[in-house]
């Protein structure tokens, strides 16, 4: 088999044997374009072999000279053996993507997708194995991804390869029904009894105590989601959120932090503004459900806002038109799983979070 870069023209063939994947569909689609530019990372397609002369004789994968222009990053060249594509007619039959997350320690691998008659033929296998030497290239010292509790073969994959789980994720889609949500109300009756507020610098340190301590932050991987990629949460990352006005926090009347939420605005792939909470942590459920309100409250300013200032400029683009939806996710608890019965859930999962040290 031969592993090289993709190239713009393997899209069409890709996403030929990309539609269908997974029950709700595909999208790789929505994706390859993005993948196929971003630095710092290789979009990799699998080919047959069965045409294709291996110089060497020794029948092991080889990478083609007609890379992407992020293929050497950091000015690492790669190693690998050159041959030319001279095959007619060989045609992709698998796709991933990894790259290196800004910390430079970890490589994220995600999109693994094999054409149907080619699988159980380590073809999966052999793309794993050149994406972790990726990352041994680029300097990263663990390859993560995030598997579907129920893709049994992708999980079983991953463990081959000698990945561990090291924490569970729900991700829930809901619908949010603004003023006439009767659940509003229980966030005004919270936020008078408990306080919640944005943090500002100043609760910096209060909040990467309560971090440190925390349970749920370690079974989290000490991670959070951005546009399905876990990143660390890290001190310096802390800083960058409080600055932006993104974490929330719970607190005691000594000032005791007592439950963190982080919130992100911004769009991910094709999707413009997407309203998420990224990462929610509390000692309690009341907390919790409390945080999780007043972060839905705080949606709703922000979405009538909006309004008011596209009634009175109705020229403008609209950046929230049709996203009175919510995504939450967070490391999975039974709390949390408890909290969202009582919302009008349009879509949930469950994901597992692997890491490898390289
Ligand atoms: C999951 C997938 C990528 C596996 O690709 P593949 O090339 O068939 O995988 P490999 O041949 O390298 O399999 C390696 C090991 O993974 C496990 N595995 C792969 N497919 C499996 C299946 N259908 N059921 C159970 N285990 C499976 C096995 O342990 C296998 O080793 P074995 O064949 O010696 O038993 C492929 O089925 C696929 O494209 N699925 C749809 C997309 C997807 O789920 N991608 C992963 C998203 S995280």
């Amino acid at each position: 088999m031969k592993i090289r870069l993709a190239k713009k023209s393997d899209k069409d063939n890709i996403l030929r044997f990309c539609t269908d994947t997974f029950t709700w569909g595909d999208y790789i689609d929505r994706v390859f374009d993005i993948w196929y530019q971003e630095p710092h990372g290789e979009l990799l397609v699998a080919e047959e072999s069965n045409d294709i002369v291996d110089r060497n004789g020794n029948g092991n994968s080889v990478l083609e000279p007609n890379r992407q222009s992020n293929r050497d990053v950091n000015n690492i060249t790669i190693t690998a053996n050159l041959i030319p594509n001279t095959a007619k007619n060989v045609q992709p039959i698998a796709l991933s993507h990894v790259i290196l997350c800004p910390n430079k320690k970890r490589v994220w691998i995600e999109g693994i997708r094999v054409k149907q008659r080619f699988r159980r033929n380590k073809v999966a296998t052999t793309l794993i194995d050149e994406m972790l030497q990726f990352g041994r290239r680029m300097g990263a010292i663990e390859a993560s991804a995030i598997i579907s509790i129920n893709n049994t073969a992708s999980r079983s994959l991953f463990e081959k390869k000698g990945f561990n789980s090291i924490s569970k994720w729900g991700y829930y889609n809901i619908q949010l029904n603004g003023s006439k949500d009767s659940r509003i109300s229980i966030s005004n009756q919270s936020r008078n009894a408990l306080k919640i507020r944005i943090a500002a610098i100043e609760d910096l340190d209060n909040v990467w105590d309560y971090l440190r301590c925390s349970e749920t932050y370690h079974l989290s991987g000490e991670t959070y989601f951005k546009a399905w990629r876990w990143y660390y949460l890290s001190y310096e990352k802390i800083v960058d959120f409080i600055k932006h006005q993104n974490i929330i926090i719970i607190e005691k009347d000594n000032k005791i932090i007592e439950g963190v939420a982080i919130i992100n605005y911004t769009g991910y792939w094709d999707k413009t503004i997407v309203f998420q909470i990224v990462y929610l942590d509390s000692t309690s459920i009341s907390k919790l459900q409390a945080l999780l309100f007043y972060c839905i409250d705080l949606y709703a300013v922000s979405l009538s806002d909006n309004n008011k200032n596209y009634d009175n400029d109705n020229t403008r683009s609209h950046p929230h038109s049709n996203s009175n939806q919510l995504q939450i996710i967070s490391y999975l608890t039974n709390e949390l799983s408890e909290i969202m019965n009582n919302f009008e859930i349009i879509d949930s999962a469950q994901f597992l979070l692997y890491n490898l040290s390289l």
